[in-house]
């Protein structure tokens, strides 16, 4: 998701250069989306030292929320430019539970069954289907048996409604394999179509933002 603009209000090279990325990270989504920040923290239900890692976390606004409710947080990004942003915010804020690092989603450099959560959002619906599947393989392997998955992103079918014609349009707007990874999410059942690929059984659900966003809390079996 880039961010909530009106079609071609904005020419495609500004849509795929970093500077746009981070400016609509920034001054849109990161705003548009802070209500569903707060309730993904919620959902997760962290202890105290509870171990969570948020995968593609870019400007770090989810994991932030859980480092704040006393989580040893790690994010991870391979975008230095929204790693930079995101280790800003936990200046502002702080926090020194929470540490930030440049590593692919592909390949998580962490050991099995280490974390008590591993989140994601909206990190699948833009990857082609073998590389989201590699990374929600990798999320498995680093949660640990009884711990948790939390998947954040678009509802399938997308709802019938402006925030979904919108988001469309933006999604085409990027080209390249975001597009064609984001046709693939669609025409795969979304989050549905990753549990059942990945055996996880689902533990909670909710939806979010005008019903755009669906959020499964899910176990490995
Ligand atoms: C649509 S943004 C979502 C950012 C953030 N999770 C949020 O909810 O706002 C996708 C993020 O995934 C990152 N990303 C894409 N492919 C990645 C990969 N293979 N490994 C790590 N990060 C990746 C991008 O740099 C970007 O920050």
């Amino acid at each position: 998701m880039l961010a909530f603009l009106p079609i071609g209000s904005i020419p495609k090279r500004m849509v795929e250069s970093g500077v746009m990325r981070l400016l609509s990270y920034e001054t849109l989504i990161d705003p548009f989306l802070k209500d569903m920040r707060t309730f993904i923290a919620q959902l997760v239900g962290i202890n105290q030292g509870d171990r969570i890692l948020d995968v593609c976390c870019g400007t770090g606004a989810q994991i932030l929320e859980c480092a704040q409710r006393g989580a040893i947080a790690v994010g991870i990004d391979n975008d230095p430019a929204m790693l930079k942003v995101a280790e800003g915010n936990r200046v502002k804020q702080k926090l020194d539970n929470i540490s930030f690092q440049l590593a692919d989603a592909t390949s998580l450099p962490f050991k099995d069954n280490y974390f008590d959560y591993v989140s994601i959002s909206f990190g699948l619906h833009d990857k082609i289907r073998e590389v989201r599947n590699r990374v929600v393989s990798e999320m498995k392997r680093v949660v640990k048996q009884h711990g948790a998955l939390i998947l954040a992103d678009y509802q399938v079918p997308l709802p019938r409604n402006i925030w979904a014609i919108v988001a469309r349009s933006i999604e085409f707007l990027v080209s390249g394999s975001h597009y064609e990874g984001f046709k693939d999410y669609l025409s795969s059942g979304g989050l549905d179509g990753i549990l059942r690929t990945h055996n996880l059984r689902e533990e909670q659900r909710a939806r979010v933002k005008s019903g755009l966003v669906v959020i499964v809390k899910a176990k490995k079996i």
